[in-house]
């Protein structure tokens, strides 16, 4: 048996108990990892409230990354070996003290890194990786409008936007995280409760090539979909991730017609492990082009907090406030 947090029904941070679980086994091409610390994502929060299920094959337990060591190894695996230090993409089961996961998605932990940094990596990484650059291709010079700024996915975001070369706008709910958005190399910052993030974009880059931004990354869904159009350029790619704000919204055709854009909605999680598009797909992207920017130092991880796993309501809590710019860990063990 290990420990792991478990769900006593859907609910308030407060369901999560920390309680024993069977041991998992590595399947044909799986390892298993000894956690040291799994990262906390607002997903997490969703599926405790009942509002994310796991897709079919994961693990019921929360976690969609973790970093530690490799204590088992399936057949099949030869890309890894008991011991080695790593960090791995999930589709559950992080906060716990063993995980299984596809040999593929696991990554080497990035020189200079420890373990506790690492393990607020691996879902970032592959979020923005796939996005801005697999589906948006995002290239340099272009303008990038990253919403939620001071999130753990734009906080990665910013920093993966300026080592390609692009300008980056971003929005923020605050001056504070704006400033921190601007250490992170935000050149144009936006406070949506005072500005209009759409007149700024449009400010920012105007003349030929039509006005606004080239790439949006959207974490509010409905709430945005129609202001977002009118913030891109022409040929400009809305991807959205989050829906924050909801889900239904009416989407002017002419308006993204007019502009040869293009809006897409994606997630991680669902992806299949495999094949075009999948999770082995990103973390071999992510393994090969954005690994060497982290290992030296282009792109750093941001983590607002470590919390024990014992205190995994606190951490939910602490997400949930909107208070922290960057990451939140869950430390499972000191390895
Ligand atoms: N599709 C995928 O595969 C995938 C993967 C990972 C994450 N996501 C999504 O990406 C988003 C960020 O995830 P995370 O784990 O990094 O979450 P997080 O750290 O909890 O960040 C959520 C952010 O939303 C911002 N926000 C709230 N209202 C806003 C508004 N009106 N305009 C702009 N920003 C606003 C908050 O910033 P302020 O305090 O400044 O308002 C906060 O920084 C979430 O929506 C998540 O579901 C998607």
């Amino acid at each position: 048996m290990v420990r792991a947090i478990d769900l006593n029904g859907f609910g308030g941070p407060d369901v999560m108990v920390l309680a024993e679980v069977p041991e998992p086994k590595p399947g044909h091409g799986e390892v298993l990892i000894e956690v040291a610390a799994a990262g906390v994502n607002r997903a997490d929060l969703l599926q405790r409230q009942g509002f994310y299920p796991p897709p079919p094959g994961a693990s019921p337990l929360l976690g969609l990354e973790c970093s530690g060591v490799i204590a088992g190894i399936g057949d099949g695996v030869r890309d890894w070996a008991v011991g080695d230090r790593v960090c791995a993409l999930l589709s559950g089961g992080g906060y716990a003290e063993r995980v299984v996961v596809a040999a593929t998605q696991v990554l080497p932990v990035p020189d200079g890194l420890d373990l506790g940094a690492a393990a607020g990596l691996p879902e970032v990484a592959a979020t923005v990786w796939s996005n801005l650059v697999m589906t948006a291709g995002l290239r340099a010079n272009q303008l990038v409008l990253i919403h939620g700024g001071g999130s753990g996915i734009g906080t990665h975001a910013i920093q993966v936007a300026k080592a390609l070369g692009a300008r980056v706008a971003v929005t923020a709910g605050s001056a504070e995280k704006l400033a921190r958005c601007a250490e992170l190399g935000a050149d144009v910052l936006i406070n949506y409760k005072e500005d209009d993030f759409v007149a700024v974009v449009r400010a920012e880059r105007s003349g030929a090539g039509g006005s606004g931004a080239d790439v949006i990354l959207d974490n509010m869904g409905a709430a945005y979909l129609g202001r977002n159009v009118d913030a891109l350029a022409e040929h400009g790619r809305l991807v959205v991730i989050g829906m924050q704000g909801g889900v239904t919204a009416e989407l002017n055709l002419g308006a993204l017609l007019r502009k040869w854009g293009a809006v897409h909605a994606t997630n991680v999680r669902a992806r299949p492990a495999t094949g075009a598009g999948g999770k082995a797909e990103i973390v071999a992207e992510v393994r090969g082009q954005l690994w060497p920017l982290i290992a030296d130092g282009t792109v750093a991880p941001v983590i607002a907090a470590e919390l024990p796993i014992e205190e995994a309501a606190e951490a939910h809590r602490l997400l949930d406030s909107g208070e922290v710019v960057g990451k939140v860990v869950l430390r499972v063990a000191e390895l």
